[in-house]
């Protein structure tokens, strides 16, 4: 099955700052997303995002939600119809004349699934977060503590494991780091320091 999305202009450039209000993307989470790890997942990225947007990107209000709403539906499709992920939220978020920064967005969010570059640092962070929030995460569940105490060697030995969390691609991880020219280390710090308080 082929996740190819076989376009690279996503969006209107007329709709450039147009997003959706917290209770339409809420309620359009709701609707679509019932798994609740998916979700849990899906507000992890959201948060990252927009601590990312407002502490290393300096922007405004309407910048840090640009950068959240992102996180928040980058998956919003892969619940119910994970044959047609990303295609079916990028469709959705064009109907509704949604900001085509943040349609570029998801679809670059897996450039070696959807064959979309992430090009914008908007792009770029949400590839990196993705996956290594998830590797995050599951050492979380392991640990007796949780967050609480995890350190950056921690996070590097369970990299260098392939066994653990082996569906995270460790090639993805290096490379997303790679094109948003951070290194790894700050990166699983700042998702350390960030992702324990999305419950
Ligand atoms: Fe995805
Ligand atoms: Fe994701």
């Amino acid at each position: 099955m082929s996740l190819l999305l076989n376009r690279s202009v996503f969006g209107d450039s007329a709709n450039k700052g147009k997003v959706l209000s917290r209770a339409e993307a809420e309620s359009l989470f709701n609707e679509w997303v019932l798994n609740p790890r998916l979700q849990l997942h899906m507000k992890q990225v959201a948060h990252l995002m927009k601590c990312w947007a407002t502490e290393k990107e300096n922007l405004d209000e309407a910048g840090q939600w640009q950068w959240e709403i992102t996180g928040l539906l980058h998956d919003a499709d892969w619940d119910q119809w994970p044959d047609q992920h990303c295609k079916k939220i990028i469709e959705e978020l064009e109907l509704r004349n949604v900001d085509p920064e943040i349609i570029h967005a998801i679809a670059s969010h897996g450039p070696n699934h959807f064959g979309v570059e992430p090009e914008t640092q908007l792009d770029k962070m949400l590839f990196a977060f993705d996956e290594l929030s998830g590797l995050i995460h599951a050492y979380s569940l392991m640990r007796p503590g949780g967050y609480e105490g995890m350190e950056l060697k921690g996070v590097k030995k369970r990299l260098k494991d392939k066994s653990f969390a082996a569906n995270v691609s460790r090639e993805e991880i290096n490379d997303a780091c790679n094109r948003a020219t951070i290194s790894l280390e700050d990166l699983i710090q700042f998702i350390i320091a960030k992702q324990g308080s999305v419950v």
